[in-house]
């Protein structure tokens, strides 16, 4: 996948979850590099992570969105960690909250339109139930819920769906497959090696995996993260987890979609680790 894509393709690129600053670090060196070489017409970034690990600012928000070039910013269970986000989202309708999540008022506020090179597309942000706290609206009525919504359009549908299990996900590729261009999971921080194409339709990977540090525990250092796993201590002390900053890798999936019938017809996974000295 390294020619321009033809007229007859519409390529989109899915970057995983940013951690940090990290995550941005590697937006900053590796995007570039990367859009000159795949030309991109789509870029969707997961940013749920992008603040210290934790939320999304208004500042980095813009800045996913008018400096690195992102179209939709999706997000996750840590979309309201800084609570500033209730503040600016009415201003980044591309911003996108996990519709179906237990805490998010609008569930419209997790689905936009984007228009390129005469196609609609409707990028959804979904969340998972299964491992996942509070007591989010089942995935998969909200799925078909949007797709009636839109269906008068004819628009071609991408999910980010932001889930801990590999079944679910699996789950709801194979549910949504004849009618969601692409799939791709997020939130584990752990990239899959099953990126394919489901049914000559659905482009599909498990988990896109991060961006950001990864000596790391999912982009925590292990030294912060380890009480989580232990026992806990006498002294009761809080667990302040600290970004990590080594090993910085850009993780996401190129993926082409076929501009006649909506069909993914291939898909690419995308690790690029930047130069420990860069
Ligand atoms: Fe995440
Ligand atoms: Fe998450």
């Amino acid at each position: 996948m390294t020619e321009n894509p033809s007229t007859d393709l519409l390529r989109i690129l899915a970057i995983g979850d940013i951690v940090g600053r990290a995550g941005r670090r590697c937006l900053e060196l590796l995007l570039p590099p990367l859009r000159e070489k795949h030309r991109p017409d789509i870029v969707i970034i997961n940013g749920e992570n992008a603040a210290g690990g934790f939320g999304l600012t208004e500042k980095i928000c813009r800045q996913l969105f008018q400096d690195y070039g992102a179209d939709v910013i999706t997000t996750g269970n840590h979309w309201q960690d800084k609570k500033e986000i209730y503040q600016f989202k009415k201003d980044y309708e591309n911003l996108l909250l996990p519709s179906n999540m237990y805490n998010v008022q609008d569930s419209s506020s997790g689905y936009c339109q984007i228009s390129v090179k005469g196609q609609n597309f409707v990028i959804i942000s979904l969340t998972g139930r299964v491992f996942m706290k509070g007591e989010n609206r089942c995935p998969f009525q909200a799925f078909d819920e949007i797709y009636e919504h839109f269906q008068s359009d004819r628009p071609y549908f991408i999910v980010d769906f932001h889930a801990e299990a590999t079944s679910e996900k699996q789950a709801f590729a194979h549910y949504v497959t004849g009618r969601a261009s692409l799939v791709f999971g997020t939130h584990t921080h752990c990239p899959t090696a099953d990126e394919r194409v489901l049914d000559q339709f659905t482009g599909y990977q498990t988990d896109l995996g991060m961006t950001g540090a990864y000596d790391s525990v999912i982009g925590m250092t292990y030294e912060s993260a380890l009480p989580a796993f232990l026992p806990p201590s006498p002294q009761k002390k809080k667990i302040r987890f600290e970004p990590a900053k080594k090993d910085l890798w850009l993780c996401g999936l190129l993926a082409d979609i076929d501009t006649r019938s909506g069909a993914a017809v291939c898909v690419q996974r995308i690790r690029n680790e930047l130069r420990p000295d860069a």
